[in-house]
């Protein structure tokens, strides 16, 4: 393992790198945004050049499509692909249910498209994304620029009637000025600490005119990939409830751990 890794991407690689196993040729394969993620896209662009592994990846933000084709993966659009074998993407927090919060990374709105779009979703994360309940990360909501304070405002206001604990929210910043998404719209963090029905919840945030997408993914992932800092890795399948508890043995590989910026 790269010893100078720390552990908590030691734990991200593991899981990246087991999720990889998953991936066949022939495969059109969803693609994820964040650190997770890129290990991941490291992981399949290393067996494209090494291992003549022969996949079509759809991406879910620039900076995901930037990566795949830096490392050899042919890229295709998710309406050239029209659906998609698996989805293998990161979370900010996981449950029990295999519920989600994602969009840390601001790329939610393409995730969810893409995941719903897939035979099967996979979550890959480092343990400490396993929460009892959802909500201690905040919640990203993907607003578009119209009115966002108005939309804002009138999500805290619906707030008050939901089983949450916190309901203050504020807009996302790239430095001096509002963080863009892909799309063009705006993110606003919903700091709710505790969200008592996630399912309720995203349905009410997303009949919200101004809301296009939260970052709720209910019933959506089929499998997480837990990795731990010592190369312990666990998969739970939630449709067959099973869980398998592996290692993972691997060698550094300069290719896949050089100029990672993600
Ligand atoms: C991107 O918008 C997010 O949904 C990411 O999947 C999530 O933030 C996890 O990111 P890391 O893998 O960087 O923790």
């Amino acid at each position: 393992m790269p010893s100078e890794l720390s552990p908590i991407d030691k734990a991200k690689f593991v899981s990246a790198k087991r999720a990889a196993q998953l991936v066949e040729t022939g495969m059109r394969v969803g693609l994820g945004t964040g650190s997770t993620a890129a290990w991941l896209v490291r992981c399949l662009g290393e067996m494209v050049r090494d291992d003549g592994l022969r996949i079509k990846g759809v991406p879910t933000s620039t900076r995901t499509a930037e990566l795949a084709r830096d490392v050899g993966i042919e890229v295709i659009s998710l309406d050239e692909a029209k659906w998609l074998d698996i989805t293998i993407d990161g979370a900010d927090e996981f449950d029990g249910q295999l519920n989600l919060i994602k969009g840390g990374g601001g790329a939610l709105l393409q995730e969810k498209i893409v995941a719903t779009a897939s035979d099967q979703m996979v979550v890959i994360a480092d343990v400490g994304k396993e929460v009892e309940t959802l909500g201690a990360f905040p919640l990203p909501i993907e607003v578009i620029p119209f009115g966002w304070q108005t939309t804002q405002a009138l999500v805290e206001e619906t707030l008050v009637s939901m089983d949450v604990l916190g309901r203050e929210s504020s807009l996302r910043m790239n430095g001096a000025v509002p963080f863009v998404t892909d799309e063009g719209n705006h993110i606003i963090d919903l700091h709710l600490k505790r969200i008592g029905n996630a399912r309720q919840l995203s349905l009410v945030l997303n009949q919200m005119p101004g809301v296009v997408e939260n970052g709720l993914f209910i019933d959506i992932c089929d499998r997480v990939i837990i990795g731990f800092g010592d190369g312990k890795v666990e998969v739970r399948d939630i449709n067959e409830g099973t869980v398998e508890k592996g290692q993972l043995d691997f060698v550094e590989s300069d290719n896949l751990f050089a100029d990672l910026s993600d």
